[in-house]
C-alpha cells in the first residue's frame, strides 16, 4: 500500500518482455467519464520507479483534458523504457497486447518517441488504438497545434494584442511545433525558436523567417508568449520568476516544474493556458474518431479557443492561476460525471 500512497489511479500495470528486454506500464488513472484515451511515451528512464511516477503524471493530465475537452472519456497513458537494447518492435507488441487486454477500457495513440509506425504494430495486436498509418482520425499532432493555435488566440485577444506582429517563442519544433509555426507565421507573427536537432531549426528559419536561440535560452528570450512544445517540466520556479514573456501558451505537457511555479506567475499577472486545454487538439480528433468512427469537425477543436479564454477570464476575476481554475472545473465535471456529452463549453 506504500508504494500506492501517492500514486492516484484506477489502474497500472507493469509488463515484461524478458527476451525483448522491454518493460512497459500502463496506467489508468480515471474511467468515470468514459474509457481511458492516452498515448504511448518511449523514453530513456532511470528506472522502473521513473516511469511509473511519468505515466501517472501523464494519465492524470489526459483525465482532465477529457474532461475539459467534453469528452465522454478518461486518462490513460503507456510508458515504454527505452534502451539501447530494446527490440523496439517487440515493445510495441508487448503494450498492443496489453491495450487488447484491456477490452476497451483504454484506448491509445502517438507520444513521445511514438511514430504511426510504432502503431501499425501495436494495431497488429489490437483495434483500439488511433494515429496508425492506415485509415483514422487524421495527423494527431496537426489537430494538436490547431488546437494550441486557437488557445493561443485566446491568450493573445487576454493580452489585449493582436496575432500579426505578435512575438512567439517555440521551444521544439517537432510535429507539433513546427505545424504552430506555420499557423503562426500565416498569421503574421514573429517567430523566435530553438530545438535540439539544428535540421529542425534550419528549416524553420528558411520557412518561416524565424530567428534562433539555443535550446537553454528560449525561455529567457525576449518575447510576447512562450510556447513550450519540447518536454514538460520547463517552467520551474527560477524559470518563472525571470520569464521575460507576457503569457504562456504551448503543446508540452506537465510544463510546471511545480505548483509553486504557477503561483508565481499568477502573482506575476502572466497568464498560462493551461497545457491540458491547450493541447487537446489531438485528443478530440483521436477520440471523436474512437468513440465514433468519425474524424472530429475542425470546429470542435477551434471550440479550444473558447474554453481557454473562459479560464482566462475566471482566473483573473476569482485572482487564481487559470491552472486552478481548470482543475477545479475538470473536477466537478468528472465527480458530476458529465463531460457535457461530445459538446463543449467555456470552462
Ligand atoms: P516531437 O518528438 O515530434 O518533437 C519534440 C521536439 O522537441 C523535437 O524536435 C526535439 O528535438 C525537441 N526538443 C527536445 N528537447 C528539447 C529542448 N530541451 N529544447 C528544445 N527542443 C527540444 O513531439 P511532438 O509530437 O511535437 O510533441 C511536442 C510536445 O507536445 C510533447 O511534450 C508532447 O507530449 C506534447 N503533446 C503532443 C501531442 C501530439 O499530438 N503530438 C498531443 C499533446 C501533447
Amino acid at each position: 500500500m506504500d508504494l500506492l500512497e501517492n500514486v492516484d489511479c484506477e489502474e497500472i500495470l507493469v509488463v515484461r518482455d524478458r527476451q525483448a528486454a522491454a518493460v512497459a506500464v500502463v496506467a489508468l488513472h480515471d474511467t468515470r467519464l468514459g474509457p481511458a484515451h492516452g498515448g504511448i511515451r518511449r523514453w530513456p528512464y532511470e528506472g522502473l520507479g521513473a516511469a511509473i511516477a511519468d505515466v501517472v503524471e501523464l494519465a492524470q493530465a489526459m483525465t482532465w483534458k477529457c474532461a475539459l475537452a467534453g469528452l465522454p472519456a478518461g486518462g490513460g497513458k503507456a510508458v515504454i523504457l527505452d534502451h539501447a537494447g530494446l527490440d523496439r518492435a517487440a515493445a510495441y507488441r508487448l503494450v498492443g497486447r496489453t491495450v487488447e487486454r484491456m477490452a476497451g477500457r483504454f484506448f491509445t495513440g502517438p507520444d513521445v518517441g511514438t511514430t504511426a509506425e510504432d502503431l501499425d504494430v501495436v494495431a497488429a495486436q489490437t483495434q483500439f488504438v488511433a494515429g496508425t498509418s492506415g485509415e483514422g482520425p487524421g495527423d494527431l499532432a496537426v489537430a494538436t497545434a490547431t488546437g494550441v493555435f486557437a488557445a493561443l488566440m485566446a491568450l493573445v485577444d487576454r493580452l489585449g494584442a493582436e496575432l500579426a506582429g505578435i512575438r512567439v517563442a517555440v521551444q521544439g519544433l517537432g510535429a507539433v511545433g513546427m505545424k504552430l509555426c506555420e499557423l503562426l507565421h500565416d498569421a503574421g507573427a514573429e517567430l523566435i525558436v530553438a530545438d535540439a536537432l539544428n535540421q529542425r531549426v534550419e528549416q524553420a528559419v528558411a520557412a518561416f523567417g524565424a530567428g534562433v536561440t539555443a535550446p537553454g535560452e528560449i525561455a529567457m528570450t525576449a518575447c510576447d508568449v512562450f510556447a513550450p512544445c519540447a518536454l514538460g517540466g520547463v517552467l520551474t520556479e527560477s524559470v518563472a520568476e525571470r520569464l521575460p514573456a507576457r503569457g504562456v501558451c504551448g503543446a508540452a505537457n506537465n510544463i510546471f516544474a511545480s505548483a509553486k511555479a504557477a503561483q508565481i506567475l499568477h502573482r506575476r499577472s502572466i497568464p498560462v493556458v493551461p497545457d491540458f486545454v491547450a493541447n487537446a487538439g489531438g485528443l478530440i480528433a483521436g477520440a471523436t474518431w474512437s468513440i465514433t468512427g468519425r474524424r472530429a469537425d475542425l470546429a470542435r477543436i477551434h471550440q479550444i479557443q473558447q474554453t481557454a479564454a473562459g479560464l482566462l477570464r475566471r482566473s483573473r476575476d476569482e485572482d487564481r492561476p487559470p491552472h486552478e481554475v481548470a482543475l477545479q472545473v475538470a473536477g466537478e465535471r468528472i465527480a458530476q460525471g458529465s463531460s457535457n456529452g461530445m459538446g463543449e463549453s467555456d470552462g
